[in-house]
């Protein structure tokens, strides 16, 4: 039976098993796929050992990806814009093949789950760290009318939005750009994007109440039994409000496509993970 691996450190938390094992049950298919926590100084070694093993393909999360990115022989070219690799491929030859699925998870998510519409639209994503990084281009690939990154180290978002400047209308800027008059990045958004670490310390960055648009949507990679303190915020801002749920379901959907070339269902999977959270 095929045999597969989310790697990470730490990784006992990650819903990555339960959700391919649906995945799997719904689409009648067999296959083992386990948590596996490398050393932070062995993911390639660990790697390896998984690949001698006749391991048939990986997930890669928090810190591996960009390691993930390295050492593979092969990446498709959404990897090679999000610079980082969540999902390893094993190919008949041997060679290892990296995909990156975080953008469209977040893309499907947004637009097939919360019926979201991209094109036109002014969106805004608050961080620049890997998380920030994996969304960009997909997210430009929908042709919003502006994308703008705000970052607490400024020069950060500015070299990011610098590295995309080709794939459309992206701006960068520090948390002041979002309330500073005189740029054009102060106007208002109607789709707001969490990808800093912030959240995890419970902490919020200095958003203007000028920040959303009516009817604007606010979305946290985060996800959890509880809102997020971003959520709560934009929630009492009148946003409409969405965590990262979707988005974990939605990569993990479109890894499971590549590697056994049936598309999941989604919908039950994401009620239920929902169920099992709380
Ligand atoms: P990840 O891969 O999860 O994006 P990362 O590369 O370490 O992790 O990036 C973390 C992001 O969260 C960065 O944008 C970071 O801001 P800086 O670039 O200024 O460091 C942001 N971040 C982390 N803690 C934060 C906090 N307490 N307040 C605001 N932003 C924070």
């Amino acid at each position: 039976v095929d045999l597969y691996r989310v790697f990470g450190n730490p990784v006992h938390h990650s819903q990555s098993p339960w959700i391919h094992q649906a995945f799997a049950r719904e689409t009648g298919q067999t296959l083992v796929y386990e948590t596996c926590e490398a050393p932070l100084d062995d993911f390639a070694g660990v790697l390896r050992a998984f690949i001698a093993q006749g391991g048939r393909g990986a997930n890669v999360t928090v810190p591996f990806k960009e390691e993930a990115y390295a050492l593979c022989d092969v990446l498709s070219p959404r990897a090679r814009q999000a610079g980082a690799v969540n999902t390893l491929q094993l190919g008949k030859n041997g060679q290892l093949y990296g995909d990156n699925t975080d953008g469209v998870g977040l893309v499907r998510d947004l637009t097939q789950n919360h019926g979201q519409t991209l094109a036109g639209k002014r969106l805004l994503v608050l961080g620049a760290g890997g998380a920030s990084r994996g969304v960009i281009a997909p997210l430009l690939a929908e042709q919003p009318a502006q994308l703008h990154i705000a970052n607490r180290t400024a020069a950060k978002a500015e070299a990011l939005a610098a590295h995309f400047e080709s794939l459309g209308s992206v701006s960068g800027g520090g948390w002041s750009s979002l309330s500073d008059c005189d740029v054009q990045a102060a106007a208002r958004y109607d789709v707001v994007i969490n990808a800093t670490a912030a959240s995890l310390s419970g902490e919020l960055p200095p958003l203007p109440d000028t920040l959303f648009t009516p009817e604007a949507m606010a979305y946290d990679m985060m996800y959890g039994a509880m809102p997020t303190i971003f959520l709560q915020w934009a929630s009492s801002q009148g946003a409409i409000t969405a965590d990262g749920l979707g988005m974990l379901v939605e990569q993990a959907a479109e890894s499971f496509f590549l590697w056994r070339h049936q598309r999941p269902q989604t919908d039950a999977v994401i009620k239920a993970l929902r169920q099992r959270l709380n």
